[in-house]
């Protein structure tokens, strides 16, 4: 992704870190305390009542034999810290009840629920499975937060709050993207990360299957896909700073996914009522593929599979659309992936293809002569519209990045917009589906706060950014044409799965109740409560998350009557203490507090910052030479 926009990015970094992003409204909005249970996303109506209904060993899980599975997978998941083994049955008293509404209940719809809480009893009612799946969500939420264990918990009383909860989600569309080609996470990390997004309420795992650095997915009629194309040299470092593989040198790190994987992942996935969107990302990024079959390119190769980005480098990675090979190509990639997602789409990407190659490719040329293309773009838009036609005869749907609206949209193809919501806006107009994943507010691969503290990457994506989204711009007309958004984990910086945990939590949370709650009711003060909350939770299931949102980020300032340079601290939180030192010493609250921007004395060549709440450390101490500082201000 996003090579044409890291440039972009990184003097957006320089401008955020330098003037600040505006967290001082951030700050002043009030925080109070739900009067409800710490839910996310936030349902739409909860009504409290007194009491609580106490899970027992003996407590009968009653369901009509139809939605065993269902009822099943709950007790799977409270077996383990409960150590209870609920059995389920078609009749009985006392238990939790879960019932298909026998008449539909327009309200709640496809998804919602109704979850009545009574020290007697509880009840799901919803019209579909995917209702009680959601309904079971918001138990375990109302369950103690040991619940998330994975061992078991002795002499603890498993509570719930008495409490009536009518839910249903804004969108439909309420997904995550997982890059899996910069870096590989295995079969049984990304059931895992699909099980935590379901926990969310969400719907949609998009898989990012195919880039430069990486094929993931065997192709059986296509073996180098996975042999070569899974496959590039091993590299630490900044990623846009790494030495291309040498020669000789062994292509070790990577890793796919056999179609046995893809199955049991996609069961997997069904289970939780998430649908996998898989992305083959063509006809740029596709450098991988080219290394396996080099004479699908314009020049020919050879390839290797890309180690890092190249940026700002022009290299060829697109397929060449004036060879019919590239078509047959594709159409045998697409048979192979519509047989085993089951799902309406297939993205196709599309997103920033060099097309350098192509204009001096005589095939490509030629291509453009017959089919009367006047530029590169309206290539583009060919290549997509038979991507469409191949999608299609697979009974599927098309969807792609916005830069497939470039040369002429596909007919009937649906739009991701990530390029901001403009995309998104244009392809609505045209009367087109869009889903919305602008970048500014759903790219979980940006710093989320203070560059000081935080794994290098690029650019700032606040918690609040997040909390923020609304997929619906005023430009868009008929709202029902947003099918929802998604948040992207692009993972050129991100190594490990724990870390991607980092990067996705709480900003999903926040993501998470954008795609559901209703907008009237989104309220941030309210929002930080509950997620901290769910981050205790996550503390119980060892899941990782980031406490960035505690932090300050440090803005580098000019004195505007001396033209000296100061340090100004803000925080997207109120109700926190900034206790800092200049003296290389470490702070803490008999420290000196911030209260407006600071000048530095003489020689100092060290700030040091550390937040406390209600007089104790809540962030992270961040330390930051003067000299950073200073360079910070100069971009
Ligand atoms: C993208 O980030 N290139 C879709
Ligand atoms: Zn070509």
């Amino acid at each position: 992704m996003r090579k044409n926009i890291l440039l972009i990015s990184l003097i957006f970094l320089a401008v955020v870190l330098t003037l600040g992003v505006p967290v001082a409204g951030w700050a002043s909005t009030k925080e109070v305390k739900p009067a409800s249970p710490d839910l996310i996303p936030l349902p739409v109506k909860v009504e409290s009542r007194s009491g609580v209904f106490k899970l027992k060993s003996s407590t009968m899980l009653i369901s009509a034999d139809a939605y065993k599975d269902i009822t099943e997978l709950f007790a799977a998941m409270i077996k383990t810290p409960t150590g209870y083994s609920l059995v389920r049955s078609n009749h009985g008293k006392d238990g939790i009840y879960f019932n298909i509404n026998s008449t539909y209940n327009k309200l709640i719809g496809e998804e919602g629920y109704v979850l009545d809480v009574k020290p007697s009893g509880i009840s799901i009612q919803a019209n579909k499975p995917a209702g009680l799946f959601y309904g079971i969500q918001t138990l375990m939420q109302l369950l103690p937060g040991a619940i998330e264990r994975s061992v078991k918990t002795d002499g603890k009383s498993w509570t719930i709050p008495c409490v009536k909860i009518t839910d249903y989600p804004r969108f439909a569309w309420r997904g995550l993207m997982l890059d899996v080609s910069r870096h590989f996470f295995p079969k049984e990390l990304v059931k895992k990360y699909i099980n935590q997004l379901a926990k969310y309420k969400m719907n949609v795992f998009h898989w990012h299957l195919t880039d430069d650095q990486g094929w993931r997915i065997e192709i059986r009629s296509l073996p180098k896909l996975v042999g070569v194309g899974a496959w590039r040299a091993p590299r630490m470092g900044l990623w846009w700073t790494r030495k291309p593989q040498g020669a000789g040198e062994m292509a070790s790190y990577g890793g796919y996914y056999t179609q046995e994987e893809v199955k049991e992942i996609v069961a997997y996935a069904a289970e939780r009522f998430v649908t996998i969107l898989p992305e083959i990302d063509v006809p740029g990024h596709s450098l991988a593929a080219l290394a396996a079959y080099p004479e699908l390119s314009c020049t020919g190769g050879p390839f290797t599979v890309n180690v890092g980005n190249t940026f700002p480098d022009k290299k060829e990675n697109a397929l060449c659309p004036g060879n019919e090979q590239s078509f047959e190509f594709m159409d045998k990639v697409i048979g192979e992936v519509a047989a085993l997602f089951p799902g309406r789409y297939i993205h196709i990407g599309g997103d920033e293809c060099d097309k350098g190659a192509w204009k001096d490719c005589a095939k490509c040329k030629k291509r453009m002569e017959t089919e009367k293309l006047k530029t590169v773009e309206e290539l583009q838009s060919y290549f997509i519209k038979r991507m469409e036609k191949m999608v299609q005869a697979r009974g599927k749907k098309l969807m792609g990045w916005d830069e497939i609206l470039e040369g002429g949209l596909a007919p009937e193809a649906t739009v991701m917009s990530w390029r901001g919501m403009q995309g998104g806006i244009d392809a609505a107009k045209m009367n087109h589906h869009v889903v919305m994943t602008p970048a500014d507010n759903c790219y979980l691969d940006l710093y989320q706060g203070e560059p000081a503290v935080e794994p290098a990457t690029y650019s700032m994506l606040r918690l609040r950014n997040c909390y923020d989204f609304d997929p619906v711009p005023k430009e868009v007309l008929n709202p029902a044409l947003i099918l929802g958004g998604q948040g992207n984990l692009w993972t050129e910086s991100v190594p490990n799965y724990r870390h991607a945990e980092y990067m996705t939590w709480p900003r999903a949370f926040a993501l998470a109740e954008a795609l559901w709650s209703p907008k009237e009711q989104k309220n941030w003060g309210n929002f930080i409560p509950r997620m901290e909350s769910n981050m205790a939770r996550y503390d119980f299931s060892n899941t990782n998350y980031a406490r960035s949102v505690f932090d300050p980020l440090i803005r580098p300032v000019k004195d505007s009557v001396n033209k000296t340079f100061q340090i100004a601290l803000d925080t997207e939180l109120k109700n926190l203490e900034l206790y800092y030192t200049f003296d290389g010493t470490y702070p803490d609250r008999f420290s000196a507090v911030y209260k407006g921007p600071l000048s530095i004395p003489t020689g100092a060549d060290l700030f040091r910052v550390l937040t406390y709440r209600n007089g104790k450390p809540i962030g992270r101490m961040i330390s930051v030479s003067i000299k950073d500082l200073e360079k910070r201000l100069e971009k």
